[in-house]
This record gives structure tokens, C-alpha cells and sequence, in this order.
């Protein structure tokens, strides 16, 4: 077999051929295997044209075919299975060969497969690709880690395949080892919360005004041409004015209230909690598909006491719709907040250096969460690289201000109304807490000296204290 191709992608599911396709279409010779033959037998019928393939039907066919360094993108599902691909190709493999792994492993994964490769002169790149079957084909936005030697080969290749906004690629190198997973994660965990925002947004305008799923689809149109313009508002409004040809009814009344996750946003969460970054209303997002697939305990709660119900003129109607759009936006600002905070944390916490303005430049387009809100962040890192929030930046600080009492009244008229909006409550609770002078966790500090002896700290002097709550005069002593 003869080494020509440029790259080699094993594991040909619609997302592992699609990015084969894309790489030969855009001029390299592409190496492809899978572990049943059949797949890439139809891959090369079917779509031979498009490009220059080479099929293998052995790992060593496989490996044989691809120049030196070789470079091996493994398309397979995340865990046990993309271990076992690793085990069966390494062997075969010489310092400075590559494997890219372009599935949605968790980072914890791919750091440890990063340090052990890395000892036997291997390079592993664990690269996010989001933007689903369609973004592998026509664009993805890729996020690859590992080591800078490995971008150095591997970005160009990335930068032409990828989705392009204003000229430029929707890839970068993100960081070291398991960065590039972990900002996948992340940009799972954002999506989330924003389809979340998007559903709770929707059932404010269906159950407060009253509108049908035609008119929110409307809505969401009008507000897609604005600064909430962004691929999951785009195809909201194509979910909401879609009808089910069965029943003739509205698709979204015909569809079953319970909502999977195959586990990125889950896993943002725990890694969260780990790390100490209060992700709120990507947690309340995952909680909220969680709650949803509840059957037996939403029995037990249907028909207990909840909110009042009154009907809102056409004006009071198109007023809260104004108002559900300032809400929905600076949830979705707070929401955004919370996810870079996590990056910045993990960086710290990980010894990466993640350029948070070009997760911003990356997450235009091609990626699911894709919108030309990220553009505004983008810009505002451009201006200040060190930004502690988002609402450090002065343009999104005035929105947020704007925002202050259509956010208000649209919360409160959902608790009145006992629609749950769990994401837009976190996300405002999460604004109050952050801006607050003092918050009850003084309280909390005393209780837990009290039954603990936990020591707390004092805002009028250093050091660690303790009260002897036990005798009369409840001294205090430093700890
Ligand atoms: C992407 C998507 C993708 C995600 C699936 C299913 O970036 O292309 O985020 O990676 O895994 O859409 O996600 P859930 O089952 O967790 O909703």
C-alpha cells in the first residue's frame, strides 16, 4: 500500500464520514477504515467522486496508507471503544504519528490518553467537533487540544475543513492535552442552558400570553433577526411551526415532554462542582431534562395547588413578549458568563492557556451554539483579553441594565402564574447573589461554627475565630 493520504479517519458513522468527505473535498487524500469493511466499501461508492479516498480493510492497510507523520482521526464512540481503537493502532504506529480523537470524550479521558501516548512518542489531539452530521460535512467548528507540534500539522488541515465567519476558520489550537475536550464540554454545557432559556421562553409566550405555537414560531423569527440571532433560535421557530402530518396537530403537542442527554451537559456540571464554578443555569438546564423524564413523581405533583390564571389582553400580550425577549437575553448573557468563568477556572486549575476571545471567534459558526452574540464577546476580549465577566465589558453591562425590569416582572409573573422557569430564576439569582453587599453566608458561617466548630473569618480583623457557643458568656477565640 502505498503512504499518500494526507489523513486517516477510522470509524465511518455518519459523523466519522462526513468528515472524511469534507477532508477530500477540499484536496487531501483520505485514508479510510472501519471496523466492518461494508461501511467503508459504500463510503468510497457512493462518495468516491468527491475526492481522493483510500480504502483499507485492515488496521495495517490503514496505518500503511498515511504519509509520515501519520495523521489518525478516530471517529468512534467515547470510552471503552475509543480505547480499544487506540490499543489496536499504536502498536503499528512511530514517534511523532498523531491520533486525533474527534469524539465527544469527557477530558478527564483524553488528558490521561494525552500523558501515556505522550510517553511512547505518540501525539493525542482531543479535538471537539460540534455542528452535528450537517457542520462534519459542510463545516464543523473543531476544537482541538494537545501539543502545539501537533497543531502545527494538524491546524491547517482543521482551519481549511472548518466553518468560516468574516474569512476566518471556526478552529484554533485551545489549549494543551485535554483542553480542547473540556471546551467542547463546556460548549455542551452552554447549549443546555440556552435551549433551555429558548423552552422556557416559549412556555412563558404559550401559557402566560396565550399564543399559539405558529405565532411563538413568529416571534422567534422576528427575534432571530435581532441579537438573539443565532442557529438554536433559527431552527426553534422551524420546531414550533412545524405540524405533525398524522394528527394535523402542532408537532411540538405531538412530541413526548421528556428530554434525553447523552451526558456533556451532566458532565459539566459534576466537573463544576469539582472545580468550584457555579455553572446555575446550565445545572438548572440539566436538572430540568432530568425533572422532565420523571414520570412516577410528576403523577404524584399533577393537580396539587399552583399559580393563578388570568388572561392577558392583545397589548398586555405583545408587552410581555418585549418583555420575555429582554429576559431570555440576559439569562442567556448570564448563562454565557457562567461557562467562560468555567474555562478561566480550569485553565487555572489545569496549567492551560486558553485564549478565551478565539473560543468566542471559534463559536460563530459551525458549532450548535453558533450566533452573532459570540461576536460581541469575541469583540469585547479584543478589547480587554482580561476580563473578569462579561459584564465588564460596557455594551453588555448597558443591556444588562436595560434588561433589569422586564427580567423582573417576567419572573415574577411566572411564579404568580406557576410556570417553572428554573433557568431564567437561576440565572437572575445568580446576577443578584454576585452583586450583592453581604449574602447569608455569614449566616451560614456561624451555624456551621456552632454545630461544627468550623471556624469563620471576621471583616474587621485577619484570622480564623471560634465561638464557645456553649458557656454563658459565648467568648470568642482564634482559631
Ligand atoms: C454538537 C452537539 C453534539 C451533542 C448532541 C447530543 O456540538 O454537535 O452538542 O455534540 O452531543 O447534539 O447532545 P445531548 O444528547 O447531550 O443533548
Amino acid at each position: 500500500m502505498q503512504a499518500t493520504a494526507q489523513i486517516g479517519v477510522t470509524g465511518l458513522a455518519v459523523m466519522g464520514r462526513n468528515l472524511a468527505r469534507n477532508f477530500a473535498r477540499h484536496g487531501y487524500t483520505v485514508a479510510v477504515h472501519n471496523r466492518t469493511p461494508t461501511r467503508t466499501k459504500a463510503l468510497v461508492e457512493e462518495f468516491g467522486h468527491e475526492g481522493a479516498f483510500v480504502a483499507a480493510e485492515t488496521a495495517e492497510e490503514f496505518v500503511a496508507a498515511l504519509e509520515r507523520p501519520r495523521r489518525l482521526m478516530i471517529m468512534v464512540q467515547a470510552g471503552a471503544a475509543t480505547d480499544a481503537v487506540i490499543e489496536e493502532f499504536v502498536p503499528l504506529l512511530e514517534p511523532g504519528d498523531m491520533i486525533i480523537d474527534g469524539g465527544n470524550a469527557h477530558f478527564a479521558d483524553t488528558r490521561r490518553r494525552e500523558r501515556s501516548l505522550r510517553e511512547r512518542g505518540i501525539h493525542f489531539v482531543g479535538a471537539g467537533v460540534s455542528g452535528g452530521e450537517e457542520g462534519a460535512l459542510h463545516g464543523p467548528s473543531i476544537m482541538p487540544g494537545g501539543s502545539p507540534e501537533s497543531y502545527a500539522a494538524l491546524g491547517p488541515m482543521f482551519e481549511k475543513i472548518s466553518a468560516k465567519v468574516d474569512g476566518e476558520p471556526c478552529t484554533t489550537h485551545v489549549g494543551t492535552d485535554g483542553a480542547g475536550h473540556f471546551v467542547k464540554m463546556v460548549h455542551n454545557g452552554i447549549e443546555y442552558a440556552d435551549m433551555q432559556l429558548i423552552g422556557e421562553a416559549y412556555d412563558l409566550l404559550r401559557q402566560v400570553a396565550g399564543l399559539s405555537p405558529a405565532a411563538i414560531a413568529e416571534i422567534f423569527r422576528e427575534w432571530n433577526k435581532g441579537r438573539l440571532d443565532s442557529y438554536l433560535i433559527e431552527i426553534t421557530a422551524e420546531v414550533l411551526s412545524h405540524v405533525d402530518a398524522a394528527s394535523g396537530r402542532p408537532f411540538v403537542d405531538v412530541v413526548a415532554d421528556a428530554a434525553g442527554q447523552k451526558g456533556t451537559g451532566r458532565w459539566t456540571v459534576q466537573t463544576a462542582l469539582e472545580l468550584g464554578s457555579p455553572v446555575t443555569a446550565i445545572a438548572q438546564a440539566t436538572f430540568a431534562r432530568a425533572a422532565s423524564g420523571q414520570a412516577a413523581l410528576r403523577g404524584a405533583y399533577r393537580g396539587l395547588p399552583g399559580g393563578t390564571r388570568w388572561d392577558l389582553t392583545p397589548y398586555e400580550a405583545e408587552r410581555f413578549t418585549a418583555q420575555v425577549e429582554q429576559a431570555l437575553y440576559a439569562s442567556k448573557l448570564i448563562a454565557y458568563d457562567q461557562g467562560w468563568k468555567m474555562i478561566l477556572d480550569a485553565a487555572e486549575e489545569f496549567g492551560w492557556t486558553i485564549d478565551l476571545g478565539a473560543v468566542a471567534r471559534i463559536w460563530r459558526g459551525g458549532c450548535i451554539i453558533r450566533a452573532a452574540f459570540l461576536d460581541r464577546i469575541r469583540a469585547a476580549y479584543a478589547v480587554d483579553p482580561g476580563l473578569v465577566s462579561l459584564l465588564s465589558d460596557a455594551g453588555f453591562a448597558a443591556e444588562i441594565r436595560d434588561a433589569q425590569v422586564p427580567w423582573r416582572e417576567v419572573i415574577a409573573t411566572a411564579a404568580r402564574r406557576g410556570v417553572p422557569v428554573p433557568a431564567f430564576s437561576a440565572a437572575l439569582s445568580y446576577y443578584d447573589s454576585l452583586r450583592a453587599e453581604r449574602l447569608p453566608a455569614a449566616l451560614t458561617q456561624g451555624q456551621r461554627d456552632y454545630f461544627g466548630a468550623h471556624t469563620y473569618r471576621r471583616v474587621d480583623r485577619e484570622g480564623s475565630f471560634h465561638t464557645l457557643w456553649g458557656t454563658a458568656d459565648r467568648a470568642e477565640m482564634e482559631a
